[in-house]
């Protein structure tokens, strides 16, 4: 069930500037191209993301393009089913050696090959995301670009890869850092081929069918072929259980990493000295957290551990991690006393550490100005009413102090918070007026 606080731990995470959306402004280099951008804009059946750059060189062919599929009265583009997508991609591209940025993504765009890739000679840029499109043959046929820099082939249906070691050179193929395949069915036979595509940066599966091995505490056999220099790492939503190796550990570029719901079991591994982003939640992970003062991981921000069997005390080493915004330890099995050291994380904006066992007084959090989300529901805290909640923390927006035992009255400064949007102090022991400003 999502709960409010969960979107609103999401509205704080987009929030940030990390690298995860750097890498998402696609086209950095599109204002350099003498772009002439051939807009195709109907309903339903192309949205207004056709075709973005056709160099003058190649912009006869384009509008050949335009003409043959775009009828001007009835405002539509017309693609006779599944006869389109072969003929435009075959016959119209085949003499656009200029093109360099090609965008049919969100469309309904239907093909079994991509063979046309071959001839765009000098593309940097495709997206077909979104469309049925069942090229099992993908990998082999992009390695024939090598100017490829960016290729997003997410929710297009990929369920097989076809290897084919003697056409495929991926020694050739090193321009590309970012390669977008989620929300598709693949599994991980293709990754030992990937591997060798050193200069990827960002890869994103999530929503596949990723698996580990078949012996549950062996690592997944083709986290060893992932790309060595990685920076962001996406395998959210996938099938993957058995432990999270050294791999991941020894390559201290990693920036970005999201493991969440999968069935990844055993200790939290060590954390990649420069993650920003690093979440785990929902998988089967268990016992202490203490390793994460082994760490050092300056440049967090954001770490989710939260849904796993997770036990044990915190350690309190909390202000080595001082840049950390969003920390999210909730539905876990953590016991003993929330570590005093966490009230020295002045970036924090929400803290996370529902449905434990945490007990004995808060600390002070204080120091923590930026807070917007405080989720304390379902522990054993007790004390008075913290009354810095309302001298303080003059941001908050959500506060839960459900079901723990808090006692007291409810000091009026809490009447100050002013952009408090929940607030959630139900099973408390509280007693006393409630205040009035
Ligand atoms: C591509 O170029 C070749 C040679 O210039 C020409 O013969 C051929 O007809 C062109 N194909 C298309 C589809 O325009
Ligand atoms: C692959 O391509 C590289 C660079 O173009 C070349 O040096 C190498 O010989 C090729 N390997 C094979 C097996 O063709
Ligand atoms: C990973 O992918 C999932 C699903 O596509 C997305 O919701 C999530 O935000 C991504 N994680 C990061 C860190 O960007
Ligand atoms: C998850 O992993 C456990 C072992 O840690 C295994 O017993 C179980 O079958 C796995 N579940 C799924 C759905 O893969
Ligand atoms: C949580 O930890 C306690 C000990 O602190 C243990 O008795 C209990 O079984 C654990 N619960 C789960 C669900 O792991």
């Amino acid at each position: 069930m999502a709960s409010p606080s969960d979107s609103a731990d999401s509205r704080v995470i987009r929030r940030r500037k990390g690298p995860a959306f750097e890498y998402l402004v696609p086209l950095v280099y599109a204002p350099v191209l003498p772009l002439i951008r051939i807009a195709l804009r109907h309903k339903p059946v192309l949205r207004d993301r056709l075709f973005y750059g056709v160099l003058a060189g190649a912009f006869a062919h384009g509008t050949y393009l335009v003409t043959d599929l775009y009828d001007a009265e009835s405002n539509e583009v017309t693609c006779p089913g599944r006869a389109c997508f072969a003929p435009i991609l075959t016959a119209q591209f085949q003499n656009l050696t200029s093109l360099r940025i090609l965008d049919l993504g969100s469309n309904h765009l239907i093909g079994k090959d991509l063979m046309l890739l071959s001839h765009l000679s000098s593309l940097e840029f495709l997206s077909l995301g979104g469309n049925d499109f069942q090229a099992n043959n993908w990998f082999r046929e992009i390695t024939k670009v090598p100017s490829l820099k960016e290729l997003d082939l997410s929710g297009c249906g990929l369920s097989k890869f076809v290897p084919s070691p003697a056409v495929v050179n991926v020694t050739r193929f090193s321009s590309l850092k970012k390669l977008y395949l989620q929300k598709n069915v693949l599994n991980g036979v293709f990754m030992e081929r990937l591997g060798q595509v050193s200069s990827l940066e960002y890869l994103d599966l999530s929503d596949n069918q990723m698996t580990g091995a078949t012996i549950s505490d062996v690592l997944p056999s083709w986290f060893s072929d992932l790309p060595p220099n990685l920076k962001i790492l996406n395998l959210s939503n996938n099938h993957i259980s058995g432990r999270v190796s050294e791999y991941i550990v020894n390559k201290q570029d990693y920036m970005v990493i999201d493991l969440s719901s999968n069935n990844f079991s055993g200790p939290l591994p060590l954390v990649p000295t420069n993650i920003q982003i690093f979440y785990l939640r929902k998988n089967q992970f268990s016992g202490s957290v203490s390793s994460i003062c082994k760490s050092t991981i300056v440049a967090a921000t954001s770490l989710d551990l939260s849904h796993n069997q997770f036990s044990g005390e915190l350690p309190d080493c909390w202000m080595n991690i001082g840049n950390l915004a969003v920390l999210n330890l909730a539905y876990n099995n953590f016991s003993g006393k929330v570590p005093p050291s966490l009230g020295s994380l002045t970036n924090l904006e929400a803290l996370y550490i529902r449905q434990n066992s945490f007990s004995g007084m808060l600390p002070s959090f204080s120091q923590c100005q930026l807070l917007q989300i405080l989720d304390l529901g379902g522990n054993k805290l007790t004390g008075r009413f913290p009354v810095w909640i309302g001298a303080d923390l003059l941001k908050l927006r959500i506060l839960s102090l459900r079901f723990n035992k808090f006692y007291g009255s409810m000091p009026s400064l809490i009447c100050q918070l002013q952009f408090l949007q929940i607030l959630d102090l139900s099973a408390n022991r509280l007693s006393g007026k409630i205040p009035s400003a």
